[in-house]
């Protein structure tokens, strides 16, 4: 039987480079918000694009302090000074979002805060020193109540996969668009979603246009990849020439009624918002790998 899942849900938003990971969590996190979610978007990406994208402006932007210079917060909080511990030490306490916010967001909309991880990177791919490993657990461990959320932009690739930044999260969204190479990493980062115990896997297609159909096919015939058999949901999202327009702060598409990327984000939002179940299936499905197309 279906239990419910924790209160409140987290979504992390995953694919290749440049595929509109950031267009799509910023404006998932604003009808969100707009629909009485509390919302706290996260940007988990060294570039920080995600404050732009929300419309913050360069000023304010400017001016927010990433969680990662906050040594003494995670101290406070694991109780272990990162550099003696090593990694994997354990939380005594569960930070709630309302504290992290009060100390480091910076809010955006009603309902709508932003956390900017700032995360470190080395050079050499993965890095697992302690004060990543604590800030990714930061935000493994907030405590969510009903009616709230958490949107978690990565950068490019699957490196976050290998910090099981994401675990504990009840969604992925991998997007692609139609190339080839993006819907390879997609595939990659779903198997990688499911080692890290994320029950619901969902493949959106970004920028469907005329002849998108046809290039999905061809990679399904020479790839040898069903994606029935690898998501929970394929969802599409249309190219919107109106984005350019409004860079950086498209999140004002969703002010455009007759725009067919704003409804289908719309709908998506809704299906996030559905709650799941302990059973690895979501309301609308029941049990079955479905697709769903938005137009
Ligand atoms: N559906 C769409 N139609 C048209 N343009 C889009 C669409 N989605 C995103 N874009 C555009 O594609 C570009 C890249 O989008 P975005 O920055 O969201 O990608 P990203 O995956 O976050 O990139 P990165 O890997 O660098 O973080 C932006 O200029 C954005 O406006
Ligand atoms: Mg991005």
């Amino acid at each position: 039987m279906c239990q419910p899942q924790s209160p409140g849900f987290r979504v992390v938003i995953t694919g290749k480079g440049g595929v509109g990971k950031t267009t799509l969590t910023s404006c998932l996190a604003t009808v969100l918000a707009r629909n009485g979610i509390n919302v706290l978007a996260v940007d988990e990406d060294p570039q920080m694009n995600l404050p732009n994208a929300l419309g913050v402006g360069f000023e304010a932007a400017s001016r927010i302090v990433p969680l990662n210079s906050h040594a003494d917060y995670i101290e406070e909080k694991t109780g272990i000074r990162p550099a003696k511990s090593g990694w994997g030490a354990l939380f005594k306490l569960n930070p709630d979002v309302d504290d992290v916010v009060g100390r480091f967001g910076l809010r955006v909309a009603e309902n709508l805060n932003l956390l900017v991880m700032g995360t470190v990177r080395q050079a050499g791919g993965g890095c697992l020193c302690a004060e990543n490993v604590l800030l990714d657990a930061t935000i493994r461990h907030l405590s969510l109540r009903n009616n709230e959320a958490i949107l978690l932009d990565t950068q490019a690739g699957v490196e976050h996969f290998g910090r099981a930044l994401a675990r504990g999260f009840g969604h992925c969204l991998v997007v692609a668009d139609s190339s080839f190479n993006a819907l390879s990493v997609a595939c990659h980062s779903a198997g990688l979603a499911r080692q890290s115990g994320i029950p619901l896997v969902y493949l959106v297609v970004n920028r469907v246009a005329q002849g998108s159909e046809a290039r999905l096919e061809r990679f399904r015939q020479e790839s040898g990849q069903e994606f029935a058999g690898i998501f929970d949901a394929v969802i599409e999202l249309p190219a919107e020439p109106l984005l350019q327009a409004l860079d950086p702060d498209v999140t004002r598409i969703m002010d455009e009624p007759g725009s067919a990327y704003a409804i289908a984000v719309t709908a998506l939002a809704s299906r996030l918002n559905a709650p799941p179940c302990m059973c690895g299936s979501d309301h609308h499905q029941h049990h079955e790998h479905g697709h769903q197309h938005v137009h």
